[in-house]
């Protein structure tokens, strides 16, 4: 099956329970964002503030072109990764790709209290999640399985994702 890619809106759950996926399958885990944190030596939000959005997605792409090697591992991508069609190629070429979907009213629940978002930055927050959910719907549907995560527990959500892996 090559890796596993999870992909999807900021806060959807992508890192916590890809990371707990990779635990139940005993693969890797690969968490993107982290990856570039730890190699550009800045956080996400620092990289956006003195580079901007596209230098960022230049690291991205990068960072996924190099994760992308790796067989056999869980590869929890930042939100924007669909934006370029170069990535969502490489995605489908080298691996499952599992879209996680939740509500706009739970993605800002569960934003509120964390920063480092520079995307979320905004005064309206509820407008921006909305604007930025229906621009890239359509992104998100190369996933080839999707999976709903609003009102499942973290246990609940990843049950469905090993089930959804093992069906592939
Ligand atoms: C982004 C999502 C973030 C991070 C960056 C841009 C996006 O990752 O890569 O802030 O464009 O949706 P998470 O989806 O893990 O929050």
């Amino acid at each position: 099956m090559g890796n596993i890619y999870i992909i999807g809106f900021m806060g959807t759950g992508k890192s916590t329970l890809g990371r707990e996926l990779a635990r139940r399958l005993r693969k890797e885990f690969i968490d993107l964002d982290e990856f570039i944190e730890s190699t550009s030596g800045k956080r996400i939000a620092d990289i956006f503030v003195a580079a901007g959005e596209s230098f960022f997605r230049t690291l991205e792409r990068r960072a996924l072109a190099e994760k992308a090697a790796t067989d056999n591992a869980v590869i929890a991508c930042g939100g924007g990764i669909v934006i370029d069609q170069d990535n969502v190629a490489l995605m489908r070429r080298t691996g499952f790709v599992m879209r996680l979907t939740a509500s706009a009213e739970e993605i800002l629940r569960r934003t509120a209290q964390q920063n480092g978002r520079p995307l979320l930055d905004a005064d309206d927050r509820k407008a921006r999640v909305e604007t930025l959910m229906a621009q890239r719907e359509k992104l998100y549907r190369c996933a080839h399985v999707t999976l709903d995560t609003t009102g499942l527990t973290p246990e609940q959500a990843v049950e469905r994702m090993v089930k959804l892996v093992s069906g592939a």
